[in-house]
């Protein structure tokens, strides 16, 4: 059933995803972006503690309805249809942003923007998997980690270049350029095949997969989609409640929990922090070394995109999880360690590059990707919006915490207790997580439907 075959990627299909992972590049822009106009909106609206906090998470906050509430539009309306109006959110929630003349206009432009992002943040893995032939699912469904990455860099350049003017309306500002790029684009590229024909669009579905897929069988595809179709099921929310989706429902929450709780926030987060913590004593050194941290997240999705395919999901999140747990290890280490110099401050950057390298290898692309698989297709729209809903408490839930764990735990546990976490994450994907790669959507579902367990879901 695994697809080895040498088809080529139809240029076409690379396109198709490129663009349609542009969201992902807003999703790390504005996630990102608030960690250098914090500074300024501080004064501006003279926060207090408790408001820094709010204006920080309201994105998080928005992420988590707009993941939560959308599920069953992306059944109903469609994927690409779903994605245009959230251009359009994206847009309204930059430009309102940029403006806000008060506290409440600025927390409330926030939340759209998350909005945007909670939508966007599972349509897109959702979109590229149902358009991709399955021997390069998981690099194209990557493109959009990678946007994610790229986004989250681009961000603190931008920081960077407004900040001795202290211009955090031109901050909010650049997120503008991406979103009318995606709406443009978005409103050229075809539906989602298989939504189409979940519609009864056959003729249309046929038609887009000519043009996404190379020397394979298009009739067969559509025949298979066909198959998986069950009438009696259409998107209903209360499936996913069903016995033999428990599986496919432990997988998603399984991966939405340990990509959250190994901590990948804090360091994105609270990089400068956490390295003036370790030791470093300049702001610049600090900042430039947060810099570091983000370019080696966007190098290591690139080491990661020709992998997922080849190696599969599995090795590639048993390796990048070792490499997690041995840098928490050693940060725990470090932090112990009573010396404070920049020694320690070097040590300390090491070892987060190491774990950057080894969430951007496993977990950061790859729980995207596998929620994106495993759900059947009349409700793949509202299981997956449920699972990544999920993923956006817990990263609000640790990013709220972590500041009071480092008062209450100390910094050195809070890393080995993020270790912990991370050696729990590989025990889960050693016994739970299937080998999805080069397997059909149509044959992960089937054997869902066959009442497999979730290890062997993607079995023959
Ligand atoms: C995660 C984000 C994280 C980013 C870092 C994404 O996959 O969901 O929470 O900030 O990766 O690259």
């Amino acid at each position: 059933m695994r697809q080895t075959g040498a088809e080529k990627t139809p240029p076409y299909v690379i396109v198709v995803a490129a663009i349609a992972a542009i969201a992902g590049i807003l999703f790390g822009f504005d996630t990102g972006v608030i960690s250098g106009a914090i500074l300024f909106l501080q004064t501006e609206f003279q926060l207090s503690a408790a408001m820094n906090g709010v204006v920080v998470s309201a994105v998080l906050i928005g992420a988590l309805l707009g993941a939560g509430f959308s599920g069953l539009f992306v059944d109903i309306f469609g994927r690409r249809r779903l994605l245009i109006v959230v251009a359009c959110i994206f847009i309204v929630g930059t430009v309102g942003s940029a403006l806000a003349q008060s506290l409440a206009m600025l927390i409330t432009t926030r939340i759209i923007v998350g909005v945007a992002i909670g939508i966007s943040s599972f349509t897109v893995p959702l979109y590229i998997s149902e358009i991709s032939p399955p021997k390069y699912r998981g690099m194209l469904v990557t493109f959009n980690q990678l946007a994610i990455t790229i986004g989250i860099l681009s961000s603190y350049g931008i920081d960077y270049i407004f900040t001795p003017s202290e211009s955090w309306r031109l901050m909010f500002t650049m997120g503008v350029i991406p979103a009318v790029i995606l709406l443009i684009g978005m409103i050229f590229l075809p539906e989602s095949p298989r939504w189409m024909v979940l519609r009864g669009w056959v003729d249309k579905a046929r038609e887009t997969l000519a043009k996404v897929r190379c020397n394979s069988n298009i009739d067969q595809e559509i025949a298979e989609i066909h198959a998986s179709i069950h009438q009696e099921q259409r998107a209903d929310w209360r499936l996913i409640f069903q016995r033999w989706l428990r599986p496919a429902v432990w997988i998603g929450l399984g991966l939405a929990f340990f990509q959250q709780a190994t901590g990948i926030n804090t360091i994105i987060y609270y990089a400068p922090t956490i390295f003036k913590l370790a030791g470093f004593s300049s702001n610049t050194v600090a900042i430039l070394a947060t810099a570091g941290v983000g370019t080696a997240n966007v190098l290591f999705t690139i080491v990661a995109l020709p992998l997922i395919d080849r190696w599969g999901r599995r090795p590639l999140l048993l390796t990048g999880l070792t490499a997690m747990i041995i840098s928490l290890t050693i940060m725990g280490f470090s932090f112990h360690s009573t010396a404070h110099s920049d020694l320690l401050g070097w040590l300390t950057l090491g070892s987060m590059v190491l774990y950057i390298a080894g969430f951007a290898i496993s977990l950061g692309p790859i729980m995207w990707l596998i929620i994106a698989e495993v759900f059947p297709l009349e409700i793949r729209g509202f299981g997956t919006s449920a699972m990544v809903a999920a993923s956006w408490l817990f990263n609000a839930l640790v990013a709220l915490s972590f500041l009071t764990l480092i008062d209450t735990l100390g910094a050195g546990n809070t890393f080995w207790l993020f270790g912990l976490i991370s050696l729990l994450g590989w025990v889960f994907v050693r016994y739970y997580i299937p080998e999805t790669k080069g397997v059909s959507l149509e044959h992960i579902e089937d054997n869902l439907r066959a009442g497999k367990s979730a290890r062997q879901l993607a079995d023959s």
